[in-house]
Formats: C-alpha cells, structure tokens, sequence
C-alpha cells in the first residue's frame, strides 16, 4: 500500500520490540502508559528530523565556538485524552515545547469527532505543531485537529501516532497533503459494524491494540 510521500512508517527495532509489548493484552496501565512515553520519545526524534536551525554563539572551556538552536518555536497537541500519554516523552527532547491541547471524542454511533476543549489563544503562538495521538483510525479526530490548527494560522503541522488504519492514512493524507504523519506501525484494517453482541464495536483498529485512552488511564 503506498501513502505517498509524507507518510513515515518507523522502522527502528526499538519502536518495533516496545509496540509489540504496547500491543499485548495482558500489559498493565502503568507499563502501558511507559511505552506509550518511550515510542513517542523515538517517534518525536524521528519527526523533528527536519527542524530548522540557527546559528548561535557558544563557549566552550576551551574556545569560542559556533553552535545551533532551534529556530522556530514547537507547539504540542495532543488529542485529549490518549494524545495526553504522548506529551511529556517529546516534551523532555524539547523542553521549550508549548502544549497546546485539543478535546475531542468520537462519537460512538455515527464514529465523527466531536469537540469539547480548544483553549487556543487568537493567533498563533509556534511554527511548527505537532499533533499528538496514538490511534488514527478513521482519520476523523485527526483531521478535525488540523482543521482547527490550520482556521488558528499554523503554517507547519505533523501529526505523530502510533498505530494508523489504512482508511485512516487515506483519509488524512487525502484531506491534508501538506502534513507530515509519522507512525510506528499500520495495521489492517477497521472492525466492521458488529453483527452480534460478541462483535467488538465498529471502527477499532485490527489487530491494534484496543482502546489506547482507556488502557492508559485504567478505564476500560
Ligand atoms: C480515540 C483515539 C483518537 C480517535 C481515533 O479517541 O485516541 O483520538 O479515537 O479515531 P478516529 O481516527 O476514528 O477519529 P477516543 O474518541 O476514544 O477518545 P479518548 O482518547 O478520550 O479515549
Ligand atoms: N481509538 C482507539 O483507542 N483504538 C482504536 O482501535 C480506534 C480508535
């Protein structure tokens, strides 16, 4: 399956060994919540790869040297609640990071976004968001988010997540070329509506690894 270019699936053998752990039914909340912090860690790194910089003056013990920094400011946004998991491991590669956070649930019936918190001040504050959330899998909170970035001003979003659905990458990537989706795996596909009271519900991503805000927060 090709999602073009601006699409990064991780290939690193950290993120693959931590998401299998991530996956596994039997993983506690607490552990859990560890890999959720430590694969968005290697994930950030991944996404901010391309981050421009400035040169900036700097003395060493020894000499006077050049140096780099960050030449523009990052904005972090996770999608209340699962995206909240993903915060402080990008945040300690970046501790000049703003957070920026976006409520939205998904509505279980029709499956669309729905939002209930967005406290972003007038204009824009950063240069470069990165929207945060484990799942994509219809690509509606997702694309929901970026819709809110881009009404706000933000020049330059990438989205960050761990799992991703093949309808979700399409729908994402087909609604916002221009933003950059870094991920450590994509799945399958997405359950269908059920047909029996046994059937999970309709729109989980398969195999994934159920519901990412419940096991982090121990309420599933
Ligand atoms: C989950 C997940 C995403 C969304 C993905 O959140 O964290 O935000 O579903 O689904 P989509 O791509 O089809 O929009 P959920 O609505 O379960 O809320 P929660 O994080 O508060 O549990
Ligand atoms: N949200 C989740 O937490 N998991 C899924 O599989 C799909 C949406």
């Amino acid at each position: 399956m090709d999602f073009g270019p601006r699409v990064f699936p991780s290939s690193h053998p950290l993120v693959l060994h931590k998401l299998t752990l991530l996956r596994d039914v039997n993983t506690e909340p607490k552990k859990f919540r560890e890999l959720v912090r430590e694969i968005s860690m290697l994930l950030g790194y991944e996404a901010t790869r391309d981050l421009a910089l400035k040169q900036v003056p700097v003395t060493t013990p020894l000499a006077e040297t050049t140096g780099y920094s960050l030449a523009e400011k990052i904005g972090l946004v996770p999608i209340l609640r699962a995206g909240l998991g993903m915060v402080d491991g990008i945040w300690e590669l970046m501790p000049g990071a703003e957070v920026w956070h976006i409520g939205l649930y998904r509505d279980h019936k029709t499956l669309q976004p729905v939002q209930y918190y967005n406290k972003l001040p007038v204009s824009p504050t950063v240069q470069v968001c990165l929207v945060l959330d484990p799942m994509l899998a219809t690509g509606g909170s997702a694309i929901a988010t970026v819709d809110i970035l881009k009404k706000w001003g933000a020049k330059r979003i990438k989205f960050v997540g761990i799992i991703a659905a093949p309808e979700g990458l399409h729908a994402l990537t087909k609604a916002h070329p221009d933003v950059d989706v870094h991920i450590a795996a994509i799945d399958d596909h997405l359950t269908p509506p059920p047909s029996s009271p046994d059937d999970p519900p309709e729109g989980y991503i398969v195999p994934g690894l159920g519901d990412a805000g419940d096991r982090q927060f121990g309420t599933g």
